[in-house]
């Protein structure tokens, strides 16, 4: 059931967020059907734009899959959606909006108003326009509800302030903070494929894990959003939330349900039993000219502090100390500017005896998230003919042979349309957020302290630091081949 006349406003709407990610996932929901055309969505910034030239801004943005007959969705979208520009901290422009969203409904002559507000602002500006908008904009009478994206925060003390500042505006019910990897299909299928199959829901334990490996691979550097990043670095940017969550989905106990509250109440039960982070045990990079030169080092962006220690490749390792999982080393690795562009999550079984057989490789278990979904088993066969030797072959799950007719929407796509619909499942709750910036505090602020090593330099186009394949290796890694 599609909700009706429902009102979204995009806060940030002339920024990068907005325009590259928030509504083309507006648009792909409305091309696909999952957005009622009774809809009215308007923009919100500082920026001095026409309707129109929102509407140009975005377009080139916007996926059209059926070809001609997506132009004339482009055209009725637009038709729904509007631009009022106004400033974050003064009334003049929220009055405006609420005139707007007022007269909107009224014309539907909705008695239950239902206004969907996505914060795509930068933290300076973010709490003036959550402020603001509680005064004049909210719906007394009906459903409010708030998307927030990251930054939230920079570290505990700043996140906990953060949500002091909005607390008293906005219910937890009504704050949705966002963090786009949720969103992502085969995120999303941890659930289902963990406690799904029972081969692997009984194995997913200490007794036959070695170790487990998230990894983060871009195959770019900063390339102008260096201003951004250097304050940020790459373990803010996104260990501390993408990584993490998703390391907490594939630890974490059976929820009781799918019920929001029943999967965020196991993520938050895992999350504190996670060890802190050893300062001793990480690996740090920052990435330095390519090999052959033509691709530049962090440093010579010209918008990052000159003698920047910014960290641009980290490898940490976690434990988790519980039943399940005592003695699991998970290692989580994340880099820019590396040899190519991908997120992985490698589950690494234990050996099996040897006696009748040699070594084997062991297992592993590949989920592929991204480019070019998979899930994949590597798992020892004999190999085939007159032959006594075993050798390695996959169980293959690749998204694009097996599911081909399907939609597979965008995170955002998801996101939004769960955050419509009411449902928290893959947002962040407050107490979880606490307990991740409670984790990385401490090695951030190792790491940006001057006790810290500096971080080594690698080249653009490369695997990462060259203490790379040692530091998996001592963390319990067994290499088969890729890792
Ligand atoms: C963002 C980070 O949150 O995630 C970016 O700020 C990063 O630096 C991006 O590139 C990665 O998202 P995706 O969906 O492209 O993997």
């Amino acid at each position: 059931s599609f909700e009706k006349n429902t009102i979204i406003v995009i806060f940030g709407a002339s920024g990068d967020l907005a325009k590259k990610k928030t509504f083309p996932a507006l648009f792909g929901l409305f091309r696909e059907g999952y957005l009622d055309p009774s809809t009215k969505i308007v923009g919100y910034a500082r920026s001095k734009l026409t309707k129109e030239e929102l509407h140009a801004k975005i377009e080139p943005h916007l996926k059209k899959p059926h070809g001609e007959k997506d132009d004339q969705k482009v055209k009725d979208f637009f038709n729904m959606t509007n631009y009022i520009s106004g400033q974050y901290d003064t009334d003049e422009g929220y009055l405006q909006l609420n005139d707007e969203i007022e007269t909107f409904e009224k014309s539907r002559n909705i008695s239950k108003p239902h206004r969907l507000f996505y914060l795509a602002l930068p933290p300076s500006v973010f709490l003036p326009v959550a402020q603001q908008l509680k005064k004049l904009v909210y719906a007394t009478d009906g459903i409010t509800r708030v998307i927030v994206e990251k930054p939230f925060g920079h570290d505990l003390q700043s996140a906990r302030k953060l949500q002091a500042d909005l607390a008293p505006l906005f219910k937890e019910e009504e704050i949705f903070r966002i963090d786009h990897y949720l969103g992502k299909e085969l995120v999303k299928n941890l659930i289902p494929l963990r406690f799904g199959n029972k081969f692997l829901n009984s194995s997913w334990n200490k007794n036959s894990i070695q170790n487990i490996q998230i990894s983060f691979k871009e195959p770019f550097g900063t390339e102008g959003r260096g201003g951004y990043f250097d304050s940020i670095g790459i373990v803010r940017d996104v260990m501390q939330n993408h990584l993490l969550q998703i390391l907490t989905l594939l630890t974490m106990d059976r929820p009781i349900s799918f019920n929001a509250e029943d999967i965020r109440d196991e993520k938050v039960k895992v999350l504190k039993s996670l060890a802190p982070i050893s300062n001793d045990n990480i690996l740090i990079g920052q990435y330095d000219k390519s090999i052959d030169g033509t691709k530049p080092s962090y440093l010579d962006d010209e918008t990052v502090k000159p003698d920047s220690k910014c960290v641009t490749f980290a490898a940490l390792t976690f434990h988790i100390n519980n039943d399940r999982w005592d003695g699991v080393p998970i290692i989580m690795r994340a880099g820019k500017a590396l040899d190519s562009g991908k997120v992985e999550i490698r589950v690494q079984y234990k050996n099996i005896p040897t006696g009748m057989f040699n070594t084997m490789p062991n297992n592993e278990l590949v989920i592929r998230v991204q480019p070019n979904p998979a899930v994949y088993l590597k798992f020892n066969a004999k190999t085939p003919g007159l032959s006594d030797t075993t050798s390695v072959t996959d169980l293959d799950l690749t998204y694009e042979n097996r599911y081909s007719d399907f939609w597979i929407p965008e995170a955002y796509e998801v996101l939004i349309r769960d955050a419509l619909l009411g449902d928290h499942s893959n947002f962040v709750r407050d107490d979880e957020l606490d307990i991740s910036w409670k984790l990385f505090t401490p090695l951030l602020n190792y790491i940006e302290s001057s006790e810290a090593p500096a971080p080594s330099l690698y080249p653009y186009g490369s695997r990462g630091p060259e203490g790379l394949s040692e530091y998996l290796k001592k963390n319990g890694f067994d290499y088969n081949g890729t890792e």
